[in-house]
């Protein structure tokens, strides 16, 4: 008999517990979603015209792999303003992709085959550890450890756990769910044990500019030179509110472009040239809404800690960036069964923490990046629910 299923590694796919959440409260009007990592705003009005006028002239056709060279220059511009002086970025080292999971999947495909041992830091993400999987890698997930201060990296630990064996380590800072935000030292020490053994390090950078203390977080692009097996994965997702448009990049050494453009052409081709255009504006005149982003993010995400703290039982910690905290319920040992309950009985969407890895059991997801009054309707709906537990 032909099985009608797909291949093993497949099939063994773990599937979004975040989804299984939303799925019980999508479409209910009376419910109120911080489940999902995604900012409240519409993409600003002059990245959609930009976007709009590229149709009305006609930018509708295939563009190359590697995206249309004003827009690969100006990332490459944009990336060395921001990680110079060290960083040589140049627009042969960048790639556009059609999103940051896109980019992504395009650097585990080049780098990592069946067998290959994928050490990711975790909580994290559940696409960070799905994605090597899916090649046939070995995903080894690598927990940070939890203060009620905020998550820690056990550095020494992890250097321990990037073997010879191992083929790349997986690092998303600042992180999705905790708000983790690596350090220069902590950079520093993985990059000379990762050139010793040869191992290369893929930075997801998605949210380097949502940190709340500085413009941009520590990034390995700061302290990597050309010959470094160093990936950085980006997108214009969360910086430029524009989640929908599915449209990010790598920098990769030269050496490794034109194995992504051929991946890129087995992929997607290419990224939208529509979408590409308005890419070019959303970073040569989006620093004000990078700016702006920051600070009510900031703001919201300061209000949601103090609202938290009032609630007996809740012990959240300030994250240092990203926008989300990823706080933890006394007595919750089943976050999905928590979380299911809060949608059913109290109109309110989390995500819970068992999405991001057994280290996250306990803890919830709130993505802050909302305004104030619907945090407020969150917390009070949270409120009501603990209380009367
Ligand atoms: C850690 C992390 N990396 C990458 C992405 C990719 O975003 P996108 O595919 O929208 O570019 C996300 C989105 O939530 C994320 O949380």
């Amino acid at each position: 008999m032909h099985s009608l299923s797909a291949r093993p590694a497949v099939q063994a796919l773990r599937s979004s517990k975040i989804r299984e959440v939303a799925n019980a409260g999508m479409g209910r009007k009376d419910v109120i979603a911080f489940w999902f990592g995604e900012p409240d705003e519409v993409t600003p009005d002059f990245i959609r015209q930009a976007g709009i006028e590229a149709l009305q002239r006609g930018d509708t056709f295939y563009t190359e792999n590697f995206g249309i060279p004003e827009l690969r220059k100006t990332i490459a511009a944009y990336v060395a303003r921001l990680h110079a002086p060290a960083c040589k970025v140049t627009a042969d080292n960048v790639t556009v992709t059609s999103s940051g999971m896109s980019a992504l999947m395009l650097a585990n495909q080049a780098l990592v085959g069946p067998g290959d041992r994928v050490v990711i830091v975790t909580p994290v993400w559940p696409n960070l550890v799905e994605i090597p999987r899916i090649l046939g890698a070995e995903a080894v997930t690598f927990p940070l450890d939890y203060t009620p201060a905020g998550w820690k990296l056990d550095l020494q630990r992890l250097l321990a756990a990037l073997t010879p064996a191992t083929r790349m380590v997986c690092i998303n800072s600042p992180n999705n769910p905790t708000g983790w935000t690596i350090s220069r030292e902590e950079q520093r020490a993985i990059l000379d044990h990762c050139r010793r053994l040869g191992i290369w390090i893929l930075a997801d950078d998605a949210y380097e500019r949502l940190v709340y203390g500085a413009g941009v977080a520590p990034s390995f692009l700061d302290i990597a030179d050309a010959a470094d097996r160093l990936v950085s994965a980006n997108t214009f997702s969360k910086s430029w509110l524009m989640t929908g448009w599915r449209l990010g990049w790598l920098v990769a050494p030269v050496e490794l472009m034109p194995y992504l453009g051929t991946l890129t052409e087995y992929n997607t081709s290419c990224a939208p040239s529509f979408v590409q255009h308005a890419g070019i504006v959303a970073i040569e005149q989006g620093e004000p809404v990078i700016a702006r982003t920051q600070q009510r993010f900031r703001h919201a995400r300061d209000f949601l800690a103090a609202k938290l703290a009032e609630i007996p039982g809740v012990e959240a910690a300030l994250p240092a960036g990203a926008m989300y905290t990823f706080f933890k319920v006394q007595g919750v040992t089943d976050s999905l069964a928590f979380c299911k309950r809060l949608v059913e009985e109290s109109g309110l969407g989390l995500a819970p923490g068992i999405a991001f890895g057994p280290e996250g059991e306990g803890f919830i997801r709130w993505c802050f990046a909302s305004g104030e009054e619907r945090l407020q309707q969150g917390v009070d709906r949270l409120k009501a629910s603990i209380l009367h537990r």
